[in-house]
This record gives structure tokens, sequence and C-alpha cells, in this order.
């Protein structure tokens, strides 16, 4: 790092860009208070600042005329007035340093024992490959923004408090992790991403399983027998544009299922299989996908869907559209079900590319049972 500018310096590189490859520069619009409590106005150093407006005399006035201490018979005096002023002295304000490191303003070499913070507020920018060696981390903190364009081989640790997007040409590589502090929708990606992701920890809201934003039904998490009215506006909207764009007719075969449905259906496939069988393909009552408004069957319900055109092109393209293909071949042992081609989970277009992108299962992308 040899480059180091001053705050204001770097402040203004980050605000008007010194970056060429960038395609946008979304403006920081939030200059406030920062969740750490830091009081630092950006931009308005004199809107906080104490500047008395008349020199501050202490020393007693002759000739003061002032109106609570002057008798009747003084003169009019046309000197101005000085009066005591009792504010308290204020520190001048002071800029916390919140510099960084960027070369040129293009790219990022994080060493071993080297931590980058970006404050709320700042925008930090990366074109060309940067590199954040093992034992190295960039904190972009909560109220700041992390601008991919180029590719960043992570072999240390990137966490994100703030936002990042990443760009559809970039890419985020390596042994490192990427640390999501609270949501998925912190995370806007177009781009490439094989890095570990480590989602935040599962938080439990009126009896729904969350990690990160991301709701979880499966085995090991179960739904409120009235949790769910029918399939989400999301799901619905994301599911006519990949008709739209890919020419194929998706004809939803399950939609959404409530608690009765499906406790009707598992026993009934029970009756018809057993249990044992009958629990690797349908779900016990409370812990079907269906139940959630985000999953669908599509197509035929049947293995050889897999192997049509359709089926083909769900597989390789569905995630461009927000869903995954929930339950993949191979992977019973942690998602408890069999292959489903036509099972779709919606999950947003972002999160399912990193879903996707990482090769693994929902259950090993969140780190929940299955
Ligand atoms: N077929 C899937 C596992 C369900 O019943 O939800
Ligand atoms: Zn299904």
């Amino acid at each position: 790092m040899k480059n180091k500018f001053i705050a204001a310096a770097v402040i203004i590189a980050m605000t008007f860009g010194l970056c060429s490859c960038k395609e946008q520069h979304p403006e920081t619009s939030d200059n406030s208070l920062n969740e750490s409590g830091a009081n630092w106005t950006s931009g308005d150093s004199e809107g906080s600042g104490f500047r008395p407006t008349k020199p501050i005399s202490t020393e007693p006035n002759p000739a003061s005329t002032n109106e609570s201490t002057n008798s009747e018979n003084s003169e009019p005096i046309d000197e101005p007035i000085e009066e005591p002023i009792d504010e308290p002295y204020v520190e001048p304000f002071e800029e916390p340093d919140t510099s960084i490191d960027i070369p040129d303003g293009e790219s990022i070499r994080i060493k071993s024992g080297e931590d980058y913070i970006a404050k709320s507020g700042e925008t930090v920018v990366l074109c060309g490959t940067s590199e954040i060696e093992e034992g190295g981390s960039l904190t972009i903190g909560s109220g700041a923004e992390l601008l991919v364009y180029g590719d960043i081989n992570l072999n240390g640790t990137l966490e994100i408090g703030g936002e990042m997007s990443i760009a559809k040409t970039a890419s985020i590589s390596g042994s490192g992790r990427i640390i999501v502090e609270d949501s998925f929708n912190q995370i806007n990606c177009d781009g490439h991403v094989t890095a570990t992701i480590v989602p935040p920890h599962p938080i439990e809201v009126d009896g729904v399983t969350y990690v990160g934003g991301v709701l979880v039904a499966n085995k090991e998490h179960s739904l409120p027998e009235n949790y769910g009215s029918g399939l989400t506006n999301g799901l619905c909207s994301a599911l006519e544009k990949m008709r739209d764009e890919s020419g194929y007719s998706f004809v939803i075969m399950s939609g959404f299922r409530s608690y009765e449905v499906q406790k009707n259906l598992f026993w009934s496939y029970v009756e018809r299989d057993g249990y044992d069988n009958a629990i690797t393909y349908s779900a016990y009552p409370g812990t079907s996908e269906h139940q959630t408004g985000l999953a669908v069957d599509l197509g035929w319900v049947d293995d050889r869907y897999a192997y049509t055109e359709e089926g083909m092109w769900l597989a390789k393209n569905c995630q461009d559209y927000g869903f995954i293909i929930r339950y993949p071949q191979g992977k019973q042992h942690i998602t408890g079900y069999i292959y489903e081609p036509w099972h779709v989970r919606y999950l947003g277009k972002s999160t399912a590319k990193l879903v996707h992108d990482s090769g693994l299962t929902l259950e090993e992308f969140l780190r929940v049972e299955g």
C-alpha cells in the first residue's frame, strides 16, 4: 500500500470516482450517524460545528449601556455592544480518519495482518484485480458500500455489514470467506462468486426459521400449521418472466399447498407406498416448501423431466430468474429428498445465483440441518 490518501481525498475520490471502468457510481446518500455512534456528518463540517457570532469578552466594559444595567440619563452610544456569551466552549470539529488504501483507485491489495474498514457513508469501488491475502481482511461496515467491477482473489476475509454489488463481469474467488453479517439482501450479485459464503446464524420469527432473510422449511425446520396463503408475488412474476424469455410453458403442476392439503397428500402416499418410502419424496405435514408459497412443481412430475428440453433449460437457467432446483441429484443425504428436477424454490435472483454458483444445496449454503 504505497498511496495513503488523506481522508478528504479518499472521500472525494470515492464520491466522484477515479475508477474508469465502473459502469455506474450510485451516490452515497446516508451521511447521518452511523450505527457505531460516530458523530461525523460527512460533507457538512460547518453545519455541526460551533461558531461564535460575536467576540467573547470577559472584561467589564466601563462604557456599557446595556439596558439592564444602564441609568436613565445615559447617552446613546453607537458602538456595537459586546455581550458576554455564556455558551460552552466546544472543541473544534475533527473528522475521524476514514482513509483506506486504494492504489490508483482501481484495485486493492490487503496483506496478512491488515484490516481495512470502510465506514458508514463510504463507497469502495474495486476494478482490475484485487487481492485479499490470507490473514488480511476488508470490512464493509454498516452504511458503507462495496462495488465490485473487477476480480477479487479472496484468500482472507471479506466482511459485509453494509452492502455489496458484484457486476456481471466481476468475480470473487479463492479459498477465503465472505461473511454476511445480517441478510442476503445486503448482496446484489450479477457476477460470479465461488469463495465460501458464511451466512448469519438462523433466527426464528413467529415459529418460522430464517437464515439471513431466507426462509427455511425442511425436515428439521417446520412451519406453523396456519402459515401460508398462496404463491408469493415474487415467485409469480419471476415465473412469468422466465416463461416469456425462454419460450417454455412451465406449467405449474403443484403450487401452494396448505398444511391440510399436505397432510392429506402425505398420508395418502403413506397408505400407497408405506411411510419409509413416502418420506423420501413427500414432506411430512408442516415441513413442505409448498406451504411457504415459495416453491412450485413445474412441467412434469417425473424423473424424465430432467431429459426434456424444458427440464434441461430449467436446470441450466433457472437461477437467473431467482429459482434453484431444490432437491438435486445425489443429495438425498443432505436435503432428505430424492432428486426432483421439477421442484424449484424461489430465492430471488441474487441469492439464487449465489447458491447455484456455490454448487451447494440450500441446507449446505445456509448451514442448517436438513
Ligand atoms: N416433494 C416435496 C419434498 C414436498 O412434498 O414438499
Ligand atoms: Zn414440489
